[in-house]
């Protein structure tokens, strides 16, 4: 097993690209199953979701071509509308399938994914929404069975959620009727999602907002044939624009969209950082005194829960108390142990991280439990002093492209090693 062994403390400087983002490419992919056709997905992460996500749409019978970060996938063969264990179970975004193979197949069986680092994360809202839109939904031998025609319907989360949201909107394609989503996600990377699926038909009004109109298409027999570039990775951004901020250390962030991060600009800024958005670049100029601010981890255009971790480290070094509240996972403080290990000084209470800031992180023997908790570690051990091995980084990599590699190449000393 790969493990990081990591010098600190380090100064970063120039630039780095950001990739395409995960949490768009990954529903995108799965939304080409819901009709015959040859996708072409450019700014495609190098990552292992995406492998996995490749293997789970050959495993459906596509043919998917891989060109750096293009992606081609040809689903005219799809015969298998099944999403194994093995697969769902390595990575529980595998469960989009369910939405576009029902809309196309008006049968599917998904593995029920598990629990996961943060908590128990049920599929409930899914599934209510698959059967309020006519679908007969099964559970047997840990699988999702659903099948039937889909119909016209309303469906309310009681939640906003990312993945039901998608899921229900890729159910929507095959389907001439109206379904109308309400308290849906505001994601960015669902707007991504809705911009794909239009190119496949489907009419959608109220994109980036909470209550969606979709009115799919039934088909004829001509062949799709679609091109589309996912959007930039703006957790990757916030991660290395947190990485200059903990280093203090002046960055160009380049290929994002700084509309995104709004919440992430405004915090850091407040912590004291010069921020200069320019197009597709975000410039962090550095503060030598971070100041304590508080965030509150919610919905977009809300704090992301996915820089929670990273935004403790920044707290953690800090001229003084702060708290950081997650209201979407509020189990998700599996880095807190592993932080004060480095030196870091954080309690929990209920959903509540209290943060003390101190003079110094330092070097030790720590492991990474989740993608973002082992993105925080990395941003620990870059500003920490002396030598940080942070295990179980297979994390990473399912999340970050290249993520070594980039912030060697910005000046960090990271080195991947087979224990
Ligand atoms: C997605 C992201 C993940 C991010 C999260 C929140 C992907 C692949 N993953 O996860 O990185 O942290 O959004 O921004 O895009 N819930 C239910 N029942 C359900 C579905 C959700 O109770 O059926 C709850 C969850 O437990 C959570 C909240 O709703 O408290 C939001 O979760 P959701 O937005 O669905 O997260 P994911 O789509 O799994």
């Amino acid at each position: 097993m790969d493990k990081f062994v990591i010098n600190g403390p380090v100064k970063l400087q120039g630039s780095v690209e950001i990739s395409g983002a995960k949490n768009a490419v990954l529903p995108i992919m799965t939304a080409c199953l819901a009709y015959p056709g040859i996708y072409t997905l450019n700014n495609v992460p190098v990552l292992r979701d995406t492998t996995t996500m490749v293997k789970l749409l050959k495993t459906i019978g596509a043919d998917v071509e891989i060109n750096n970060s293009q992606l081609v996938i040809d689903t005219r063969t799809c015969d298998n509308p099944e999403a194994p264990y093995e697969l769902v179970k390595t990575m529980r975004a595998s469960f989009y399938v369910l939405g576009p193979l029902l809309s196309r197949f008006k049968y599917s069986k998904v593995s029920l994914p598990g629990g996961c680092a943060w908590g128990p994360r049920p599929v409930d809202y899914h599934i209510k929404a698959f059967k309020e839109m006519g679908a007969k939904v099964t559970l047997r031998g840990g699988y999702i069975l659903a099948e039937g025609n889909l119909s016209g319907a309303v469906v309310e989360f009681e939640k906003s959620s990312v993945g039901a949201t998608g899921n229900v909107l890729m159910a929507c394609i095959n389907l001439n009727e109206e379904v109308i989503i309400k308290n849906a996600a505001m994601e960015p990377e669902i707007v991504d999602l809705c911009d794909f699926i239009e190119k496949m038909g489907v009419k959608i009004r109220g994109k980036g907002t909470s209550e969606l109109k979709v009115i799919g298409v039934e088909k004829n027999n001509n062949e799709i044939i679609i091109e589309h570039e996912i959007i930039p990775d703006r957790i990757e951004a916030g991660t290395f624009l947190i990485a200059a901020a903990i280093t203090k250390s002046k960055l160009d962030v380049c290929n994002v969209i700084p509309e995104h991060l709004s919440i992430v600009i405004e915090k850091l800024k407040k912590v004291g950082c010069d921020i200069i958005e320019n197009d597709k670049t975000i410039t962090l100029i550095p503060s030598d005194n971070i100041k304590p601010v508080n965030v509150i981890a919610d919905i977009y255009p809300g704090f992301p829960t996915d820089l929670q971790a990273q935004w403790i480290v920044l707290m953690s070094i800090s001229n003084g108390k702060s708290t950081v509240e997650d209201t979407i996972y509020i189990d998700r403080f599996s880095h807190i142990p592993e932080l004060n290990r480095l030196g870091a000084s954080i309690s929990l209470n209920d959903n509540i991280a209290y943060i003390e800031g101190v003079s110094s992180l330092y070097g030790a023997e720590v492991m990474s439990t989740d993608i973002r908790a082992s993105a925080s570690m990395i941003l620990g051990a870059i500003a920490a002093q002396g030598v940080t091995s942070l295990s179980r980084i297979y994390h990473i990599d399912r999340g970050y492209e290249n993520i070594e590699k980039k912030l060697n190449a910005i000046g960090a000393d990271i080195k991947r090693v087979n224990d």
